[in-house]
């Protein structure tokens, strides 16, 4: 391990030597604006200059705590020097070989391991260049098998921004707005959101009602024998953190079987030891007929995989490609990775998430704006409101907050329309932590 990784994860503050964003930071970002697409929504102004484990340094010389990881993407820690090693070596051997068109070792050394992780049985790996296009090779694959046309997907789910995905997409109105027509027959249902519940009723005296309520749309709008698979994420990312009840998942793969619908899990996020295990559906003890991810299984580096049962696999060679998709570089990441998560990163997401989980919870006791708190592993976000009983919710309150984090040197995040996410890199110490939860704490003063 280099020194610099070592030394920094022994840091337990963030140093704020400038209010951020200082003159550098400033500098950039005054530079960046005139050059920007208008799409881009910046949630706060962090200049990055560089990284290292849990730590983002900015040009101004402030050190900030990193609860974002990149989106989720950084979940070995930014710059792990076996991951730096790792593609630094395959760098001097060949960037690129089109996978799809020949043969490497790399290639097969991480198709071999993720075979043997993945959560479906006798794997065949797809690999793509992110979340969206990973989306996109399930859906094209559940359709090409099923020679089915229609997709269910939950409320308040988000795939990504192509057209497939963004299709599949219902987060939020903004990601959808003026692209449409979007891919036809995609239906949305209830989402398990229990603090929230979309059909009214309280867990678990409900019964699983939003399982039921899929089937009523099966014997209604979107016939059965039309469906060719179910997507969600196993833990509801852009759209809030949502963790759907222990028998959610075991009562809808029961009753898509019983329709031959394939389940399509999109572990794009919560995937890659974030949630405590090395795929979130693992919590739920289902096996999907469709896995994928992308974000941490290249610890920064675009790669993506789709995970599909080997018998759906009936396409014949031509009918999905891409150039880059298993570039070496990537899979060697992408290997390295999986070692790191798999020798300890996955077990103390679990341990860390608990403290964090628990420190949340008696914060929450504190403030009643805290409406809830949720999560697995070190996927845990806290909802913000008005009032707990009315629920409503406060997203100004929520923006202030994440803002009062920043200036205090810890990165967080929005998700869904009022919570704040807190997904920090899985290397992350107790003490560390520990920090995590003052500042929170003084930016709920402070708000
Ligand atoms: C669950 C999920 N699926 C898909 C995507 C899209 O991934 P990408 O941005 O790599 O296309 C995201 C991105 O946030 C995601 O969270």
């Amino acid at each position: 391990m280099s020194d610099r990784f070592a030394d920094y994860g022994r840091l337990t503050k963030p140093e704020i030597a400038v209010p951020p964003p200082g003159p550098k930071a400033k500098e950039v970002i005054e530079r960046e604006e005139k050059v920007a697409s208008p799409a881009h929504g910046r949630g706060y102004p962090l200049c990055v200059e560089r990284a290292c484990g849990v730590w983002v340094e900015d040009p101004d010389g402030n050190r900030f705590l990193d609860c974002t990881s990149g989106i989720g993407v950084v979940n070995v820690g930014h710059c792990h020097p076996e991951v730096v090693g790792a593609l630094v070596e395959q760098a001097g051997k060949f960037f690129h070989y089109c996978g799809a068109d020949f043969y490497y070792i790399q290639q097969t050394l991480l198709s071999e391991r993720l075979v043997e992780a993945a959560p479906v049985p006798d794997a065949v790996p797809f690999f793509t260049n992110s979340g969206a296009e990973s989306t996109e090779a399930a859906m094209k694959l559940a359709r090409y098998h099923t020679r089915r046309p229609r997709f269910l997907a939950l409320r308040g789910s988000f795939h990504g921004r192509t057209f497939g995905a963004m299709s599949l997409t219902s987060s939020k109105a903004v990601q959808r707005n003026r692209f449409a027509p979007l891919v036809p027959e995609v239906t949305h249902v209830p989402n398990p959101y229990c603090y929230r519940c979309p059909l009214r009723l309280e867990y678990p005296s409900c019964g699983l009602a939003c399982v039921d309520a899929v089937e009523e749309y099966l014997n209604t709008i979107a016939p059965a024998d039309e469906v060719a698979a179910f997507f969600a994420e196993p833990i509801q990312g852009e759209g809030g953190y949502i963790v759907p009840p222990p028998e959610y998942f075991p009562k809808l793969k029961a009753l898509l079987d019983k329709h031959g619908i394939l389940l399509v899990m999109d572990e794009v996020q919560a995937g890659n030891g974030r949630t405590g295990k090395l795929f979130a559906i693992e919590h739920w003890g289902v096996e999907p007929d469709i896995v994928y991810t992308a974000k941490g299984l290249g610890s920064g580096f675009p790669i993506g995989v789709m995970l599909s049962r080997r018998e759906l696999n009936d396409w014949e060679p031509g009918a999905h490609s891409n150039t880059y998709g298993a570039n070496p570089m990537g899979c060697m990441v992408a290997l390295k990775t999986l070692e790191l998560l798999q020798g300890g990163l996955v077990r103390n997401a679990a341990e860390r998430g608990e403290q964090l989980m628990a420190g949340l919870r008696e914060l929450q006791a504190r403030h009643d704006f805290i409406g809830d708190v949720r999560g697995k592993g070190l996927m845990t976000a806290v909802e913000i409101v008005k009032d707990p009983d009315t629920k409503e919710r406060d997203p100004e309150r929520r923006n202030a907050l994440v803002k009062e984090c920043f200036r205090r040197g810890l990165l967080t995040y929005y998700c869904g329309d009022n919570s704040v996410r807190f997904i920090p890199p899985l290397i992350i110490t107790r003490e560390q932590i520990d920090t995590v939860l003052e500042i929170f704490a003084e930016a709920l003063k402070a708000v």
